[in-house]
């Protein structure tokens, strides 16, 4: 699929590895729509690409449902989302003060990371499945959003990485169910990259983990993310995969 003809859906898309997408597809010449509960940064960022916010909570069927209706009036179609919204917590299993792992903390990290993604995936492949297909048959492209915490989640990431291990595991029996349609499904798993979702971090946390990366010795840059995920909408043969992208860093 060309940019040009591109319509995407981007969830996260106020911010960070959302946000950097919509500004790679918008420049390559795609329409983006930008779904974000964060209602300040959201509409700016739209408004400078040329594209529409909604106000949406990923784990809300109709929050999600509206945000769809919306897409395809705005754009005429949709036939690319990237799933892009997500946080995160640190918590260990068994604390240093005696406490547990809450177990709400827990369910809310799946509940966002995991059935979010999941809900604006099932949602964009209803709203693709009736798109005119391409000579191969395609009709779109769902990209998740996975982490390397998916293979390698450290101390403190329980939480986080089963709801990464998640998005990993939906992706190829997403991809075999969706064949039908005509829809690929993949999913990227990102190392560290420089967003706001680590900018609370300490210089010298940051600095230990650019150099614990194998080469280059720096964080990801947003934007080279949004450059896979356009990759991946353009070379029609990718799916039902994972792809790290991490400067090789496997973390202890
Ligand atoms: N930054 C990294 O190093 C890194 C590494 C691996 C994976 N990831 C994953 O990439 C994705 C994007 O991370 P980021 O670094 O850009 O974070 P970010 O905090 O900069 O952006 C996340 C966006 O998601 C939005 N969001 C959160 N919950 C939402 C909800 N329920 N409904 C709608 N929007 C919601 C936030 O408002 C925010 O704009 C996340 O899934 C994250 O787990 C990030």
């Amino acid at each position: 699929m060309e940019m040009k003809d591109t319509c995407a859906v981007i969830t996260g898309g106020a911010s960070g590895l959302g946000e950097a997408t919509a500004r790679v597809f918008a420049d390559a010449g795609a329409k983006v729509t930008l779904l974000d509960r964060d209602t300040t940064r959201g509409p700016e960022v739209a408004a400078e690409l040329g594209g529409t916010f909604v106000e949406t909570d990923v784990t809300d069927e109709a929050s999600v449902q509206n945000a769809f209706t919306t897409a395809r009036e705005t754009m005429g179609c949709v036939n690319a989302a990237v799933n892009c919204a997500g946080i995160v917590i640190a918590e260990t299993v068994l604390k240093k003060d005696g406490g547990i792992h809450s177990l709400d903390s827990y369910r809310k990290v799946i509940d966002v990371n995991l059935a979010g993604t999941f809900n604006v995936a099932r949602l964009a492949a209803d709203a693709m499945k009736d798109n005119a297909p391409a000579p191969d048959g395609n009709r779109g492209v769902i990209i998740n959003t996975a982490s390397i915490a998916a293979f390698d989640g450290q101390r403190g990431q329980a939480a986080y990485a089963s709801s990464k291990g998640g998005v990993v595991g939906l992706t190829l029996p997403m991809a075999r169910d969706l064949a039908r349609a005509g829809i690929r499904v993949m999913a990227i798993a990102p190392g560290v990259f420089m967003t706001p979702m680590l900018a609370e971090l300490p210089q010298d946390a940051l600095d230990t983990l650019a150099k614990d990366v194998t080469n280059p010795k720096r964080l990801g840059d947003p934007r080279e993310y949004g450059q896979l995920a356009k990759f991946i909408v353009e070379c029609g043969y990718l799916n039902g995969e994972t792809i790290r992208i991490d400067g090789a860093l496997r973390m202890m």
